[in-house]
C-alpha cells in the first residue's frame, strides 16, 4: 500500500528542474579504425555527477577508462583508469555500481567496477573499487575464474559481469560456461559485508537443451519488491549446428538471488518486433502506478517498454539513439522523465566505433 502510494507520488511528479535532451554526444573517439570500443556503461553519482566506462576489444593491453560528466552527460573528460596488476591480463566488459553504505574497508560512497579480466589462459570476474568517486582504482576481489575466452560449447570461460547492490549485499551475475551440463548458463554470487566472502555460484537460468546459451544478464528492481533479470536466450536455429538466434527473455523474482526456479518469459512486443541480443533493463518511476520497465537490445533503435511490472506484452518506443552492441539504457538520477543511452560499436561492426551518449525525453515519447 505504502509502496504504491509512493509510486503514484513519484510518477506524477515531474522534477522541477528537468535536464536537457541531446543525441549522440561523443564521450570517446579512439581515432583509429582498428579500435572496437563498445559495452558502454554509465553510473549516476551524487551531486548530478555521471561516470562512463567501456572497453576496447581490439586493444592488446585493454584497461578500463573512467570518464566523468558534471552536466548530465553533455560533456565528458577522463577521470581515472582501472588496470590489472597481472601482466598480460586485459580488462573487458565493465559494469559500475555505487554503494551508498559502508562496505568492506570502504566508507559510504564506494564505486565498484566489475570486469572480465582475460588472458591467454583464463577469464576472470574481478571487482575493482574506488573510494574517491572514480578517480583512483584498486583491485579488491576475484569472484570467479574460467578457461580462456572461447564461445564454443565445451570451453569453460566466464563472461559479462553485472553488479547489483541490494539489502546490504553485493551480487554479481555473469554468463558461465563451466557447467558440463550446459553450453552456457547464467550464474550469480553474493557477498555481505566484505569482498572476501563470496558465496558459491548459484544458477539464474540453465536450460535443458545443452546447446542453449542464455547470456548477458542485467537486473533491475521494480516497485512491487520484485526484480527483473533480462538476458539473451541464445538457441540453435533448427537444423543448424552453429547458427544461433538471440531472442530476449526475462524472469521476475521476489529475491534477486532466487531467479533459478522462476519461469523464463519471452519478451513479446505488440508491434511484432523481435528484440535481439545483449539486452539491458532499467526501471523508471515515470509512467503511471507501475512506472515503466525499459529494455534496450543490441540490434534496434527502439526500446521495449512495459507498464504492468513485466506482465503481458511490451510496446515498442522509437528512440533518438543509434543501435549498439549491449546498448545501455538508464534513468538520470535527477529526472525520471528522461532516458540516458550509452553505446559504442554495433556487433562485429568495428568501424566507426565511438562511445556516444544520448538523453531522450521519455515523457514526450509516451505522449505525457
Ligand atoms: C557533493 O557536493 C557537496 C558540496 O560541494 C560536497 O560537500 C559533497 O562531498 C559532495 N558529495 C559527493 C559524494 O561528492
Ligand atoms: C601489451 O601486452 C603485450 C603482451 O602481453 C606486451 O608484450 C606488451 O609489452 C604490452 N604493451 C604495453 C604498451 O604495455
Ligand atoms: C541506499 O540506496 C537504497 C536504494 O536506493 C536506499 O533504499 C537506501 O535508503 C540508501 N541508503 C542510504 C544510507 O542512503
Ligand atoms: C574452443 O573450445 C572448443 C571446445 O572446448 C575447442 O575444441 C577449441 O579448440 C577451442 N578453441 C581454441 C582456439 O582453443
Ligand atoms: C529439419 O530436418 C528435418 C530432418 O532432416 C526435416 O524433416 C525438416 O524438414 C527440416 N526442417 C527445416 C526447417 O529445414
Ligand atoms: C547461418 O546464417 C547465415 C546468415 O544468416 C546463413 O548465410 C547461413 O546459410 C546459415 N547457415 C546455416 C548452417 O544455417
Ligand atoms: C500495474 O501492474 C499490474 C500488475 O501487472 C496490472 O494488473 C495493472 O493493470 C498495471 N496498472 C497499469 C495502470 O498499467
Ligand atoms: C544518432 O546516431 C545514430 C547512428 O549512430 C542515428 O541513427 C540517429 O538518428 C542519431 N540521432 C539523432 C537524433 O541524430
Amino acid at each position: 500500500m505504502l509502496l504504491s502510494f509512493l509510486a503514484v507520488l513519484a510518477s506524477s511528479c515531474v522534477r522541477a528542474d528537468p535536464i536537457d535532451t541531446f543525441a549522440n554526444v561523443t564521450v570517446y573517439d579512439p581515432g583509429t579504425a582498428s579500435a572496437d570500443v563498445n559495452y558502454a556503461r554509465t553510473l549516476n553519482l551524487p551531486n548530478n555527477t555521471v561516470l562512463a566506462t567501456w572497453s576496447d576489444f581490439n586493444e592488446a593491453n585493454a584497461t578500463i577508462p573512467i570518464y566523468r560528466s558534471t552536466n548530465n552527460g553533455f560533456s565528458w573528460y577522463p577521470l581515472g583508469i582501472a588496470t590489472s596488476d597481472d601482466p598480460g591480463r586485459r580488462l573487458l566488459q565493465p559494469h559500475l555500481i555505487y554503494v551508498n553504505e559502508t562496505f568492506g574497508e570502504y566508507d559510504t560512497g564506494a564505486v565498484l567496477l566489475a570486469v572480465n579480466a582475460v588472458d591467454s589462459k583464463s577469464t576472470n570476474i574481478e571487482i575493482y573499487a574506488s573510494g574517491d568517486n572514480g578517480e583512483s582504482w584498486a583491485f579488491v576481489s576475484r569472484v570467479a575464474s574460467g578457461g580462456p575466452a572461447n564461445t564454443t560449447n565445451g570451453a569453460t570461460p566466464v563472461w559479462e559481469p553485472f553488479l547489483l547492490y541490494h539489502d546490504h549485499k553485493v551480487t554479481v551475475y555473469y554468463s558461465d560456461q563451466r557447467d558440463a551440463q550446459h553450453g552456457q548458463k547464467l550464474s550469480h554470487q553474493t557477498t555481505q559485508d566484505d569482498f572476501d566472502s563470496w558465496g558459491s555460484a548459484i544458477d539464474d537460468a540453465a536450460f535443458q537443451t545443452y546447446t542453449d546459451r542464455p547470456g548477458m544478464p542485467t537486473v533491475a528492481k521494480l516497485p512491487n519488491g520484485q526484480f527483473i533479470i533480462t538476458f539473451e536466450y541464445a538457441q540453435l536455429l533448427k537444423n543448424s549446428s552453429s547458427n544461433y538466434t538471440y531472442p530476449v527473455y526475462y524472469k521476475l523474482a521476489t529475491s534477486p538471488e532466487n531467479f533459478a526456479s522462476e519461469p523464463a518469459h519471452k519478451l513479446v512486443v505488440d508491434s511484432g518486433a523481435k528484440p535481439n541480443a545483449g539486452p539491458y533493463v532499467t526501471w523508471t518511476s515515470y509512467g503511471g502506478v507501475n512506472g515503466t520497465i525499459v529494455v534496450s537490445d543490441s540490434d534496434s533503435n527502439p526500446v521495449y517498454i512495459n507498464q504492468a511490472l513485466g506482465q503481458g506484452t511490451w510496446k515498442e518506443l522509437k528512440t533518438t539513439a543509434g543501435r549498439a552492441y549491449s546498448r545501455e539504457v538508464q534513468v538520470p538520477d535527477n529526472d525520471n522523465t528522461k532516458l540516458r543511452f550509452a553505446g559504442g560499436a554495433e556487433f562485429e561492426q568495428e568501424t566507426p566505433s565511438q562511445i556516444l551518449v544520448t538523453i531522450m525525453d521519455l515523457a514526450k515519447a509516451l505522449g505525457g
